[in-house]
């Protein structure tokens, strides 16, 4: 089958485009240029990485951002002031804590120290809640820029069995309960696969629309994809190559080269689910800049 390729670089710039306008509009209107902070413990090579290209999106777009960096060290004490100080400053519109935190730090202690209306990242357990309810909410990055890259590609998830391999609180429990909400980008028949399910081969390959956001390189081979899918690919690994300059490439939970023959779309890695990603952390803090989820 030929198989298109859902490309998110593409889409993201479109997007960030329309982010970067809407700013410009909301300035010459008196309204608030968006402040983002993020938060960063340790060294982290991927998180590193994730933050750099945060923080460079917050420039393209004509955000303020601000960048906090502690070491690994660092006590739940420190961590709590910063939050404090930065929850109750007024310029400051969305706070992100990049995960994962050093073992003596409390991951959800830290979560839920950050002011709900500032929780752009939607970690908060009043925003997955409000999300879960389908309540006005910040929807956590990837899951959301995922049901965009699905809609701007007019890809239907009415009436279709949507696979999501994964139930991470980042991913893929929040994509599970999103696809089958009563919406626009809803309305499908979802089954959650994880470490634990029996025949994982056998209900991935009934998917209509196959996620795979388990954190294992090449997880999804082409026996466990139905001819004509719609397969997300949302891992992203650093391996080693002997075919690049610098030694190592991206690759992600699906072995593309022989799943994506079978598929009628398919996202690269990278250049897929992403870019996608950060620029939905530039629309949940212009939505807080703006003030459109709680007032
Ligand atoms: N670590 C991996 N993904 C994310 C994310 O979307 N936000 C934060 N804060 N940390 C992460």
């Amino acid at each position: 089958m030929a198989y298109k390729l859902l490309n998110g670089k593409e889409i993201s710039g479109q997007i960030k485009t329309e982010i970067s306008e809407k700013v410009k509009k909301n300035i010459a209107e008196g309204g608030k240029r968006p402040h983002l902070a993020a938060i960063l413990v340790g060294n982290d090579g991927a998180s590193e990485t994730y933050v750099a290209h945060k923080v460079k999106a917050c420039e393209q777009a004509g955000f303020k951002s601000g960048l906090f960096r502690f070491d690994n060290k660092v006590s739940e004490k420190e961590l709590f002031d910063k939050i404090n100080e930065i929850n109750n400053n007024d310029d400051i519109d969305g706070l992100i804590v990049q995960l994962p935190l050093p073992e003596h730090i409390s991951e959800e202690k830290v979560i839920q120290f950050i002011n709900p209306k500032k929780d752009v990242d939607g970690f908060h357990p009043v925003n997955a809640g409000r999300m879960t309810l389908g309540l006005p909410a910040y929807i956590s990055a990837t899951p959301q820029g995922i049901l965009e890259l699905i809609k701007r590609n007019g890809i239907e998830t009415s009436g279709k069995h949507c696979v999501v391999i994964g139930r991470s609180n980042i991913v893929g429990r929040p994509l599970s309960i999103l696809l089958s909400q009563k919406n626009e980008t809803g309305n499908a028949t979802v089954t959650l696969c994880h470490s634990r399910t029996k025949n994982l081969k056998e209900i991935s390959r009934h998917a209509d629309i196959l996620i795979a956001a388990i954190g294992k390189e090449g997880f999804v081979s082409k026996d466990m994809v139905k001819e004509g899918a719609v397969v997300i690919d949302v891992g992203i690994h650093r391996v080693k190559s002997d075919k690049t300059k610098s030694g190592w490439k991206l690759k992600g939970d699906v072995k593309f080269d022989e799943v994506a023959p079978k598929c009628s779309y398919i996202t690269p890695v990278p250049g897929g689910v992403g870019p996608m990603t950060i620029v939905s952390l530039l629309k949940n803090t212009l939505l807080a800049a703006e003030k459109k989820i709680y007032g």
